[in-house]
């Protein structure tokens, strides 16, 4: 139960997950592709063994998140990151199945090695289509992005060596953030028209992560039409790397009221920080939802949700709710096993939250609890 467990912490909600990956399940299985967990946004190994009962494999940003889905999945094993240093690839060559390059510099570099080892290597390529204006910092096709291969730079590359793409298994594009499938509908589009040669040599497409297959109202039929025209199309396999789909409102962060400060405004001072444990607040950024509240203005009592680091700026955002909140009283805040856990920092000395699991029958299980060493570790 909510109630019983210690604050601040988070709390990953079982049935909640097994929900969502139901529904990708589905889409693997209607769709025919194949769906690996981001690791970015959720890399609570704890529950490796549950997804990979449901997903292909994982993604990773770099070694150590390679190195935890090798190790605690298990299952198809798959690398991207913008550059790679060379001791990095003599390990991730060991541990994963496909590894994706950013620029044609690192792919020539790097080639020989992968295919030597029988790794799939692929190349990440930039449609220029953005399709969404709400969070700038995380389009990766705004004007001079660093992410992924433009058509023109592609040409520029095989017109001075037509060997480039020797060897490369598939392309990868990653565009989208928190959208449906009309956006992704879109980028096909830009991907055919500027890519579209090159994938009748692939085996695979990755379209990425970004597709928040688990809500409402995200069209999955869509979703499954598109992919099974580009596989007819091009005959190959295809590949979606969400993230936050996979944990989506699978997971709470519990706090508590320490104080309420009342200086022009009622501001409620939280065992928890926007800072520190959920820093997407702050750089997306974004106003989380809270459990048994309402927008300012919209119920009687109303409140700004601070924390206790000194930081003037760790504002989580101005609620409002039916009863006066007092000292002592648990706010719970919703969805935020993703991009939270993976995130968080201990800025001010603030204790990390534990992690509890509040398991299928309702009981709630700690499995991890932090404290002063895990501060200290950190630092010399
Ligand atoms: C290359 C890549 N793949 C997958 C993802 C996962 O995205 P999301 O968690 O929005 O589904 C990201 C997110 O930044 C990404 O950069």
């Amino acid at each position: 139960m909510l109630a019983d467990v210690k604050t601040p912490s988070y709390v990953i909600d079982e049935n909640k997950l097994i929900d969502n990956l139901k529904i990708l399940q589905k889409v693997q299985k209607e769709a025919g592709c194949k769906i690996l967990l981001a690791q970015k946004a959720f890399s609570n190994f704890a529950l490796y063994p549950l997804i990979g009962e449901y997903l292909a494999g994982t993604t990773a940003s770099g070694l150590y998140e390679a190195r935890l889905g090798f190790e605690e999945m298990g299952k198809e094993n798959h690398v991207f990151a913008p550059a790679y240093k060379e001791a990095d690839i003599d390990e991730l060559i060991k541990i994963c199945d496909h590894i994706i390059f950013n620029s044609v510099n690192q792919l020539v570099k790097y080639k020989e090695k992968c295919l030597a080892a029988g790794v799939e290597i692929g190349l990440r390529v930039n449609p220029q289509c953005s399709t969404q204006e709400d969070h700038a910092i995380y389009d990766p096709c705004a004007k001079g992005s660093r992410l992924g291969v433009t058509a023109d730079r592609l040409k520029l590359e095989l017109d001075r060596d037509s060997s480039v793409l020797d060897g490369v298994s598939g392309l990868h594009f990653h565009t989208l953030c928190e959208q449906n499938s009309d956006d992704l509908e879109t980028t096909l589009v830009a991907v055919k028209e500027k890519f579209g040669e090159y994938l009748h040599q692939m085996k695979w497409l990755n379209m990425g992560g970004g597709h928040h297959i688990t809500r409402a109202d995200y069209d999955i039929d869509r979703l499954v039409h598109l992919i099974k025209d580009v596989k007819s199309e091009y005959d190959l396999l295809v590949y979606l790397e969400p993230g936050e789909a996979v944990a989506l409102n699978a997971g709470y962060f519990v706090t508590e009221v320490l104080d309420i400060v009342d200086n022009d405004i009622k501001t409620l001072i939280l065992d928890g920080s926007a800072a520190c444990h959920m820093p997407d607040v702050l750089e997306m950024p974004y106003r989380p939802p809270l459990r048994d509240s309402g927008e300012w203005g919209e119920k009687p009592f109303e409140y700004r949700l601070s924390s206790y680091t000194c930081l003037a700026g760790d504002i989580i955002g101005d609620y409002s709710f039916d009863t006066e909140i007092k000292i002592g009283d648990r706010l719970i805040f919703e969805d935020m096993a993703i991009y939270s856990m993976v995130k968080n920092n201990t800025f001010n000395g603030i204790p990390l939250p534990d992690i509890y699991l509040l398991e299928q029958d309702g009981t709630t299980e700690l499995i991890k609890r932090f404290g002063y060493e895990d501060f200290k570790n950190r630092l010399s």
